[in-house]
């Protein structure tokens, strides 16, 4: 992707950028790294990968899924001791309950324990099958709104609607295609399409179209995908998501370290290929993939490399993937996985009660804690 190439070639390429993960994701999954039955579907030329790239895919996957995981299952029991408040909860972001509080009743808490809603937004989907994987687990959240190129998510909408290894899991008699078959609605799943470059503009007014609701805690993921984007364009997204949800947790994987011998190489490596990282300079660090997050007011962030993924591994599952094929770049893996990072950050706004939003950041706070 070079700077004098037109925008719409350069589009083309990072599209592009999916095939490549998909087909990784896929080599992963035929060797026994990952369980997904549904990765198969999006790919019509499946390719091994060399150990190194399977072990990559394994650690993203992984990662990026126990902060799914986490995130759905997180909830905050009601307190033991009555907290007498009679304030009112936001309602909206509370499954239905007979404990449900209202301005009138005396809570324990303003969450009950049957629940809280809570929505994920996937940034650049690509051919992620995220949702269906945790779906068929019996994990889902009320809506899981995936964006991504028109391009793009008209090869996805069609595999998943003449399938019904995907249907079956959306459930939705009323499932519909729109705009042009690029999209897909249906009551727990949004595909939409659109750029993420106009975020403000164009993309949040097609979410809250399709029931997005600022006021729950929402798991925004991007997945190799800011890092395409001009930090312009993705600050934009980080300042919209802090500014306007109540309370969210956005997550991050992406490349950094572009400054030592292998950092450059990767890049080199890519330019070959027409891709550019314009992100990777804007935030070429753990620290600065945390700081574009506390800069703008978010509580919490953290950000950790693929090496510090990889070594958390328990020693059974480190057992387990060794036996799945050789693996003996040991050096070369750790080069590697010091240029790929996971980064977190969470935030809650003020709210009429100042339990409720102790309760958000606790919620938020277990999503991210090992
Ligand atoms: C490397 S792929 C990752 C796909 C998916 N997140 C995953 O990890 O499997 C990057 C994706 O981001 C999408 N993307 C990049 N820039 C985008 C933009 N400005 N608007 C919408 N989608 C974009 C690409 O079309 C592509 O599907």
């Amino acid at each position: 992707m070079m700077h004098d190439e037109p925008q719409v070639a350069r589009d083309d390429v990072i599209k592009g950028t999916d095939d490549d993960a998909i087909i990784s994701k896929l080599s992963a999954v035929n060797l026994g790294y990952l369980d997904d039955s549904f990765v198969k579907h999006f790919v019509k030329r499946p390719s091994r990968r060399p150990p190194l790239i399977n072990r990559g895919s394994y650690i993203r996957t992984r990662s990026l899924d126990a902060f799914t995981e986490q995130f759905i299952k997180s909830n905050i029991p009601p307190e033991p001791t009555a907290a007498t408040t009679t304030t009112t909860p936001h309602t909206s972001a509370i499954i239905q309950s007979s404990s449900t509080p209202t301005t009138k009743t005396t809570a324990i808490s303003p969450i009950p324990a049957a629940g809280i809603k809570k929505q994920i937004v996937s940034l650049g989907c690509g051919s992620d099958t995220r949702y269906f994987k945790f779906k068929a687990k019996g994990l889902s959240a009320l809506k899981y709104f995936e964006i991504d190129f028109p391009e793009s998510t008209a090869k996805k909408a069609v595999v998943i609607k003449k399938n019904k290894a995907f249907t079956d899991i959306i459930g939705d008699p009323d499932l519909k295609l729109g705009m042009g078959g690029t999209e897909l609605y249906s009551n727990d799943y949004c595909l939409l399409s659109g750029d993420l470059r106009e975020f403000t503009e164009s993309i949040v007014p097609k979410l809250k179209a399709h029931g997005f609701d600022t006021s729950l805690p929402t798991l925004f993921l991007s997945e190799c995908v800011l890092i395409y984007i001009q930090p312009g364009d993705s600050d934009a997204i980080v300042n919209w998501v802090g500014t306007n949800m109540d309370a969210s947790l956005f997550v991050v994987y992406e490349q950094i370290n572009p400054a030592d011998a292998f950092g450059a190489m990767m890049l080199r490596n890519l330019k070959a290929r027409r891709i550019e990282l314009p992100g990777i300079h804007a935030y070429p660090s753990l620290k600065s993939q945390e700081e574009r997050f506390t800069s703008r007011g978010w509580q919490a962030a953290g950000a950790v490399n693929m090496n510090k993924l990889h070594e958390s591994l328990s020693e059974q599952e480190l057992k387990r993937i060794s036996s799945l094929e050789i693996f003996d770049e040991v050096e070369e893996w750790q080069l590697l996985a010091d240029h790929y990072c996971v980064a977190w950050a969470y935030q809650a706004k003020p709210q009429q009660s100042e339990t409720y939003r102790a309760q958000l950041i606790q919620l938020l706070s277990n999503s991210v804690s090992s």
